[in-house]
Formats: structure tokens, C-alpha cells, sequence
């Protein structure tokens, strides 16, 4: 699948309206931002275009089986609730041995992830042992292992030291310059700003704009998104 396509998308819970009629295509390739104040939607937005939550409208990804959408795309939500007592490396195993042609693929798309991540030193290491900002690595490592077309992440950066932003800021737009969809969500706007060829941005629920250009975010900007 070569896009993601969201139209007229709303979220409602009884009278109160929590997505009004977004709509957007991504496309493969595309490293973009969805950004907005704490309650403009953008959880919701992530979770009902995946089908996890109830939504009306349409979106292509929202239908499919579990297994054809974790196929075409990887989800890593921002609440890390993985407290399983096994290694990260067999973690990664189950997800890389159900994505990959067979073990020798499987074997160089675990090492790739966690390289690719810097977190290659955690291999050993238990998932309960983790700290939050390692287990939000972990789990970008976890969603390399479905070898998707898309990538899907619920603020990313959040938990993260300076290096370790950097480290996934590259990633996520070499990832695009690999021809891999990226959605993510961040408050971060410098971030946004170097990681993003586009940016979705969200207020009250509703698209507020698309700009699929870099851009700034002047101080009129931070105050239209923001206040
Ligand atoms: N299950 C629910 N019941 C009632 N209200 C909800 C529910 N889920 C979300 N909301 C409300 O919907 C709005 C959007 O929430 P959402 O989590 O999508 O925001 P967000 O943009 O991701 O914010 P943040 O930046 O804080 O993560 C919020 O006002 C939230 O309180
Ligand atoms: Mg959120």
C-alpha cells in the first residue's frame, strides 16, 4: 500500500465531539508531523484512523485485519505498557520472526533495529528493567521489526535524553528518504521543524492546516496552534 487515506474522520463521544471531519492522504515517503495543544486530538485522531477506537467516516487502514494492518503499518503509542519479564531481544524476536521471509532475515532486521535505534546495549536487558525513555526506544525498535510501509508514533521524542532526539529525529527522516511513511505526533517544534517535509496541524479537533512544505514556527504560528 502505497498511502494512507483518512476522509471526513470524526470522534464523537455522546455529545461531545473530539475529531470533526479530518481528512488527509499520506503518502510513502513522507516524514510528517501531526502537532497541536494537549487536547487537540491527535491521540484520537492516531488511534481511530488504525481502527482502535470508534470513529465515523473512513480511513483505509481501519478495516483491515489485525495481522494485514501490522503488516502495512506499525503502531508505537505513547503509553508504554509492555512490563513483560523477558529480554528486549525476545521481544523483538517474536515480532521480527512473524514480519521477516525467514531467521536469517528476521536475525538482520533485530540487529538493524537496535543499531538503528542505539539500543543495541539493551539487548539483554529485561523489559521491566528498562527506564521509560528505553522502553520508548525499544519499542520504535519493535515496530522496525514489522518491516512496514508506515510507521505510526504517539510522541516519540517525549521521554527522550537530547542524543537519544537526535538519534530518532535522523532515523525518522532517513526512514522517509527509505520511502517509508512516518506519522508522528511531538510538542517539540524545533524537532518538527528539522525531522518534517509536512505538517498536520490540529485544533478543537479539527484540521487547522497541512502544509506540505518545511516550515517555521514564528511566534504567530506557535500562537495560532497554541493559544
Ligand atoms: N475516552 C474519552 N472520554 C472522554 N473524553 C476523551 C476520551 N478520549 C479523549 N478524550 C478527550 O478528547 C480530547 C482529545 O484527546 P487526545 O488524547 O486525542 O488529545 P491529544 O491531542 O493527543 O493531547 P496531548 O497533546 O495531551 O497528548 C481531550 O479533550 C480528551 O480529554
Ligand atoms: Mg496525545
Amino acid at each position: 500500500m502505497d498511502h494512507i487515506d483518512v476522509k471526513n474522520l470524526s470522534v464523537g463521544i455522546n455529545d461531545y465531539v473530539i475529531l470533526r471531519s479530518v481528512s488527509f492522504v499520506v503518502n510513502k515517503g513522507q516524514c510528517v508531523g501531526l502537532i497541536g495543544k494537549n487536547g487537540a486530538g491527535k491521540t484520537t485522531l492516531l488511534r481511530a484512523m488504525q481502527g482502535l477506537s470508534p470513529y465515523s467516516g473512513f480511513s483505509n487502514i481501519a478495516k483491515l485485519s489485525y495481522e494485514e494492518r501490522a503488516r502495512l503499518v506499525a503502531w508505537v503509542p505513547q503509553i508504554h505498557d509492555i512490563v513483560w519479564d523477558v529480554k528486549v531481544n525476545k521481544l523483538l524476536e517474536f515480532t521480527a520472526l512473524k514480519f521477516c521471509r525467514n531467521a536469517g532475515h528476521a536475525e538482520e532486521t533485530i540487529s538493524a533495529s537496535l543499531s538503528s535505534t542505539n539500543t543495541v546495549q539493551l539487548a539483554e536487558k529485561n523489559l521491566s528493567a528498562l527506564s521509560s525513555g528505553e522502553l520508548a526506544l525499544v519499542n520504535v525498535a519493535r515496530a522496525l521489526c514489522q518491516n512496514s510501509d508506515f510507521i505510526l508514533m504517539d510522541e516519540p521524542l517525549a521521554n527522550l535524553d537530547p542524543r537519544q532526539k537526535s538519534t530518532l529525529i535522523l532515523l525518522m527522516k532517513a526512514l522517509a528518504d527509505q520511502n517509508k511513511g512516518i506519522i508522528f505526533t511531538s510538542h517539540d517544534m524545533p524537532a518538527v521543524e528539522t525531522a518534517c517535509d509536512r505538517v498536520i496541524a490540529l485544533k478543537h479537533g479539527a484540521l487547522l492546516f497541512d502544509e506540505t512544505h518545511r516550515i517555521k514556527f514564528t511566534d504567530a504560528r506557535n500562537r495560532e496552534i497554541f493559544d
